[in-house]
């Protein structure tokens, strides 16, 4: 099995704050990889660090085969990143962004339109490939994006948070999308806050708490540890009453809602049953004993 991504052991550290502290990260070529951890965990450090934008302060990474540190621009002609702000310019069409990038990639002027054709169809842009970029959903902008990073083929594509901030609907486009690039043999890290998304998008997961790979797995494996769907109560005014986790198969839902029934709390007048699937702060209590933490920033401002 070859690795797109082999991380050893990095340490990163912004003045008292230890972001990093020994992550280990194993990516075999061709695979989608989630890396999920809540606000603050670290995520787009460890991008960062494997897209040679900053330098762990210990351990070390090779990206499609290069050392990040030693061989920075062996891995830069190899990867691409999106990240989260986007990078494209308003008052251009769409076309005319996929073009200019093209060209400063260096492909000729033929090339970059063909190449910025073929890429908006791709990504569902052809019908506003002649529309300024102003005028986008931020969905749409997302998938620009995408294209934009896919202009020169490379072999690891780095997304940080692609659909934070999308609507449902745009997500799950966003989500087929990144599919597609799999199937065709690019290795795909992403990052996400959302254990859904993770769930729906990787081969693997790996889970970061602390500085520190938590968990890692598929998503199967995943789900083994923190169970099924929750089933919970909550009173007339939506205050979580109790919340009882399930295996999620038919008897074990119907299980947890007779053991619910049987509360004194299931009485509470205007109380709401339902079911959801598990939370991120599902998993790391699960895996950590604990809720996900709360961004480093927000507690030392406290
Ligand atoms: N350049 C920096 N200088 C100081 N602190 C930073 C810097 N970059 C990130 N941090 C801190 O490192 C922690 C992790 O940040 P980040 O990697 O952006 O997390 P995530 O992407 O998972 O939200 C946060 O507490 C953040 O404030
Ligand atoms: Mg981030």
């Amino acid at each position: 099995m070859t690795l797109a991504i082999d991380a050893r052991g990095l340490r990163k550290r912004f003045g008292r704050t230890e972001v990093l502290a020994g992550l280990d990260l194993a990516v075999p070529s061709g695979t989608v990889f989630a890396l999920l951890g809540p606000n603050g965990a670290g995520k787009t450090t460890t991008i960062n660090i494997l897209t040679t934008l900053i330098r762990p302060d210990a351990g070390s990474a090779r990206v499609a085969g290069y050392d990040v540190v030693e061989q920075g621009d062996d891995v830069k002609r190899r990867i691409s990143l999106t990240g989260q702000a986007a990078a494209v310019d308003e008052v251009l069409t769409a076309t005319e962004n996929v073009v200019m990038m093209g060209r400063l990639s260096g492909l000729s002027r033929r090339e970059a339109h063909s190449r910025a054709a073929a890429l908006l169809e791709r990504f569902e842009l052809t019908d506003a490939a002649g529309r300024r970029v102003g005028t986008y959903s931020g969905g749409m902008r997302r998938r620009l994006d995408l294209a934009l990073s896919l202009v020169v083929p490379v072999s690891v594509l780095f997304l940080d948070e692609p659909t934070t901030g999308l609507d449902t609907r745009s997500r799950k486009e966003l989500w087929s999308v990144i599919r597609s690039l799999a199937d065709d043999g690019t290795t795909v890290f992403l990052t996400t806050q959302y254990l859904e998304e993770a769930d729906r998008l990787a081969d693997r997961i790996a889970v970061l708490d602390r500085g520190r790979v938590a968990a890692e797995g598929t998503a199967g494996e995943l789900k083994a540890r923190i169970g099924g769907d929750v089933v919970e109560l909550r009173d007339a005014d939506g205050l979580l009453l109790v919340e009882l986790p399930t295996d999620g198969t038919v008897h074990g839902l119907r299980a947890a809602i007779d053991e619910l029934d049987r509360l004194p709390v299931a009485s509470a007048p205007g109380g709401v049953v339902s079911i959801r699937r598990p939370s991120l702060d599902d998993v790391f209590l699960a895996i950590t004993d604990r809720a996900a933490a709360p961004a480093p920033e927000l507690i030392e401002s406290k």
